[in-house]
């Protein structure tokens, strides 16, 4: 199974709740859209590592706010099928590229979710946050993928390691750092 339809069944995203999102969710979302970016562009501005991210890009907040507007318009009107998540997987890279952590990613995402979440709560339809916190993750579940990606194919690049032994590293070297974690909190 290909990975986005993967991710779509192991979160039990359903056709039905993508015509819901696409319908009554995407109505009141777009009439609060311009809050629910304010909000996130307040989370961002308050952060330094984004600040220094968004500085060295170049990237302008009126530029950041139709990205924004842009991917939103998307997660309630797409497809949730291939050629959607490509435009997910690269948004990903583009964050991967630009240096912004995964951290950073998902607290973002964190933000979206609460103002989003805020506002249909608002509007008395609770029923319609199970389908967007599925959506939402979808999109979280590919962005982050695609990091994954792009750090297997740059070590691959520069190292010639394949991506199936930079995992057994990775597992080798985390079960040693995680006797070493273990070990100083229990010094
Ligand atoms: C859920 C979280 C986020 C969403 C939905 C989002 C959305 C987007 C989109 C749609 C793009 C255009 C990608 C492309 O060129 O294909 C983009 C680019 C970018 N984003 Fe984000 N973003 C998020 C989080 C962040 C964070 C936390 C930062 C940190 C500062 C950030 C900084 C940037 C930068 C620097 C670019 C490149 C702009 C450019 O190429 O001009 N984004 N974002």
């Amino acid at each position: 199974m290909e990975i986005p339809e993967e991710i779509k069944k192991y979160i039990g995203l359903s056709n039905e709740e993508i015509s819901i999102l696409r319908g009554e969710a995407s109505g009141l979302i777009k009439e609060n859209m311009d809050g629910i970016i304010e909000e996130v562009i307040s989370s961002l501005s308050q952060n330094e590592r984004a600040v220094e991210i968004v500085k060295a890009s170049g990237l302008s907040i009126e530029r950041a706010k139709e990205l924004f507007r842009e991917w939103l318009n998307l997660t309630l009107e797409g497809n949730y099928d291939e050629e959607h998540a490509s435009r997910v997987f690269k948004i990903g890279l583009a964050h991967c590229r630009e240096g912004v952590p995964e951290r950073l990613m998902v607290s973002t995402m964190g933000v979206f979710s609460r103002e989003m979440i805020r506002v249909l709560l608002k509007s008395n339809k609770a029923e319609l946050v199970v389908p967007l916190l599925k959506a939402l993750y979808w999109n979280l579940a590919l962005m982050l993928d695609s990091y994954e990606e792009a750090r297997k194919r740059s070590l691959e690049r520069a190292t010639g390691i394949k991506g199936e032994l930079q995992e057994r590293l990775i597992s080798i070297s985390s079960k040693e750092i995680y006797d070493e974690y273990s070990e100083k909190r229990r010094g």
